[in-house]
């Protein structure tokens, strides 16, 4: 199993994602002799998992069922063991993009955290780029490199522990794109700068806080970075449901002369239906969530020329 191939076949040692439904998920480690507790009772590795195929629905012992799914990044973020906060999808698809990032793309990243950023990074970039992520928490920093290398991807990112605000990213001027997420990112745009190819690069800075986003802004311009830009990326998800309606009563007391119309547009656009009995007509409706993902952080994008 690696995040960044597909393969069929559940094998002792694979990070596998146990699905339960769109909001019910979680990543475990397969081994032999192993066993997972579900609300569904009991998933044995050995003969439940190990020799199956990926995408397989499972039986538990309680006769209820999951599906066994490949890692992706964007399981893993939703799935992974948070040590920090982390970046989800939202934020990271347009990171991904706005840093024109691609396979064998070369990226600077400070700090790692949790890695969630760094498997997407990674995924992107394969089969030739490399990641240069900066963590100065040990703890983090290991961690992170021991899930590389679990997740077989360890051959394109290197991990350094050290202070990226006092010693940079450790390379210099090979760099396509730089990635910041620390509370301090103004004390690293020069670091940024001098990881960037000579030709130039992209570099976006993440902050929560709009004080954080004018001072990096200050930094990026002192550095003589060009085209900056900062966006607030917000998810707005529709649920589609179906309606119904009261038929307005006019008062003619003509049932039938009221049903018309409604009628009219079930036969014409196949989408609405009435039920005169009732007196109601239905129809499928989509409409935003009362309740959604607000603020995240901002993203500050800018370019390095060639100088
Ligand atoms: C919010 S987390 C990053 C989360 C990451 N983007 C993800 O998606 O999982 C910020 C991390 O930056 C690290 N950090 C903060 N300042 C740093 C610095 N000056 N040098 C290196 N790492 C730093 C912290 O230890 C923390 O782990």
């Amino acid at each position: 199993m690696s995040f960044v191939e597909y393969k069929d076949i559940i094998q002792n040692g694979d990070t596998a994602i146990v699905f339960l439904g769109h909001d019910s998920m979680f990543a475990i480690k397969v081994q032999q002799g192993g066993a997972t507790q579900t609300k569904y009772g009991a998933i044995k590795h050995s003969t439940d998992l190990i020799g199956k195929r990926y995408g397989s629905r499972i039986t538990c012992s309680k006769g209820g069922w999951v599906y066994i799914l490949h890692p992706t990044p964007e399981l893993w973020t939703v799935t992974l063991p948070h040590r920090t906060q982390i970046l989800y999808s939202t934020d990271i698809s347009m990171i991904i993009m706005m840093l024109e990032l691609k396979p064998g793309s070369i990226v600077c990243e400070s700090g790692t955290g949790s890695g969630s950023l760094s498997h997407a990074i990674i995924r992107t970039i394969a089969p030739t780029g490399q990641l240069y992520t900066v963590e100065f928490h040990k703890q983090r920093a290991d961690k992170a490199k021991e899930e590389f290398h679990e997740h077989k991807v360890d051959h394109l990112v290197t991990v350094k522990t050290q202070d990226v605000c006092k010693e940079g990213f450790g390379v210099t001027n090979i760099a396509d794109a730089v990635f910041l997420d620390i509370p301090s990112p103004w004390e690293a745009v020069k670091y940024a700068k001098s990881a960037l190819k000579i030709e130039g690069g992209r570099i976006c800075s993440f902050s929560p806080c709009i004080e954080q986003v004018q001072r990096t802004c200050l930094a990026m311009t002192e550095q003589g970075f060009n085209d900056i830009s900062t966006f607030e990326i917000l998810l707005r998800v529709h649920d589609v449901r179906t309606v119904s309606l009261q038929l307005p009563d006019f008062g003619t007391g003509d049932k039938n002369s009221l049903d018309k119309p409604a009628d009219t547009v079930s036969q014409s656009k196949g989408k609405c239906c009435t039920d005169s009995q009732q007196g109601t007509i239905q129809f499928k409706s989509g409409a935003p969530v009362k309740e959604m993902a607000g603020h995240t952080g901002y993203l500050t994008f800018a370019t390095k020329y060639l100088s």
